[in-house]
């Protein structure tokens, strides 16, 4: 079968690897319909994700239909049409046991990391009862997509960590596909302010057609004192970093509210200065999180009910056989103008 294949950082393949089987009794086989590139790709890429290693077929996410099941696997069978998680979850020791999958001591963010991933003919998902979730008969299976990683993630450490409510007023400093998919699950609590933050107006400009009330340029080197104009002078509710680098998280710092929440969703590589000088006055949360994804059957339902529509997000269309040229392409995102690249196995 085709799969992209790390051969070490800066480099990838469109290889010809063997057919993934059952290993285990828990395990299934799932026949990929439709896969995408996450920002979390680009970072192996460069070297950043030391778990990685060479010959690893990448990718955590993607939808598609049951292929094999093994022996133990007792909630889906061979034809049925999944959505693949990028936490898998053994849903039975101390962390699953609580809700915390993403520190599942079998599972975890595993898939495209320390097993064979997504951007394939066929992956071998561990743990199918619990990892895998059903899609209905009907639905187009591309909204689904959106839902291994980029919803999940904006929505449990983006909008419930930073306790999102009524008339607040947010800030989300990123505008790529994470802090797009958190403006749009952030709308689900009517904050009355969503202040969107980028250094690419295209991005921001995409940020406002879905629900941004105001957005700001950081490359002006004055983004604190417009997000503090746009806020009365208060501050925001809820900060939200959405990018990684200490810049960001920094602002966050300076931007929120007496009593407000900073929900950090950015992987970081580098150490960041917390300014306890500054707010141990000041009645904050901060919050750090891996994506559970708890929420998946819940926002399933809101893609279903069409309240959440996850292809506003989607810029590009390729085959499989094109992976190497929708990984130029994703990795280009600013001159490309691209979110999420959706890749499709043949008709899926
Ligand atoms: N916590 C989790 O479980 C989890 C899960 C998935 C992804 N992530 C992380 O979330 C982050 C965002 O992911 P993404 O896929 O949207 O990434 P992305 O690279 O597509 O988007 C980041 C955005 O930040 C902007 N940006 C960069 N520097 C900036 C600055 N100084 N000021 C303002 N904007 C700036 C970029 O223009 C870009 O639009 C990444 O760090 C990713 O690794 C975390
Ligand atoms: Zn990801
Ligand atoms: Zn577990």
């Amino acid at each position: 079968m085709k799969a992209l294949v790390y051969l070490g950082p800066g480099k990838r393949v469109l290889a010809e690897r063997p057919k993934p089987v059952v290993e285990l009794p828990t395990d299934a086989v799932v026949k990929i319909g439709k896969t995408t590139i996450c920002g979390t790709d680009l970072h192996i890429l460069k070297g950043d994700v030391p778990t990685v290693a060479t010959g690893r077929i990448l990718g955590h996410e993607g939808v598609g239909i049951v292929d094999q099941v093994g022996s133990a696997v007792s909630h889906f069978k061979p034809g049925d049409r999944v959505l693949i998680s990028c936490i898998t979850s053994c849903g039975k020791c101390e962390s699953c046991r609580k809700g915390l999958y993403s520190h599942c001591v079998q599972g975890g963010w595993i898939l495209g990391n320390t097993i064979d991933g997504t951007q394939a003919e066929f992956v071998r998902t561990p743990w199918a009862d619990t990892s895998l979730y059903r899609l209905p008969e009907t639905a187009d299976d591309e909204p689904f997509v959106m839902l291994s990683d980029i919803f999940p993630t904006g929505y449990e450490c983006g909008v419930l960590n930073g306790k999102v409510s009524p008339g607040d007023t947010v800030a989300i400093v990123g505008a790529g596909p994470i802090g797009l998919a958190t403006l749009l699950t952030a709308q689900f609590y009517a904050p009355a302010e969503i202040i969107m933050v980028d250094m690419d107006d295209h991005r921001l400009e995409t940020a406002r057609r879905l629900g941004a009330t105001q957005s700001v340029n950081s490359r002006d080197g004055r983004v604190a004192e417009r997000i503090l104009e746009l806020s009365g002078g208060r501050g925001v509710d809820t900060a939200i970093e959405a990018v990684g680098v200490p810049q960001t998280f920094e602002l966050c710092q300076s931007i929120v509210a007496p009593g407000g929440v900073i929900a950090n969703i950015g992987v970081h590589g580098k150490s960041v200065e917390l300014h306890l000088e500054k707010l141990w006055s000041q009645n904050v949360t901060l919050t750090t999180r891996l994506v559970d994804t708890v929420t998946t059957p819940l926002l399933l339902k809101t893609v279903l009910s069409g309240r959440l529509q996850p292809l506003s997000l989607v810029t590009h269309h390729f085959s499989l056989g094109e992976l190497m040229k929708a990984y130029d392409t994703f990795a280009q995102a600013a001159e490309n103008r691209a979110l999420k690249v959706v890749i499709s196995n043949g008709r899926g």
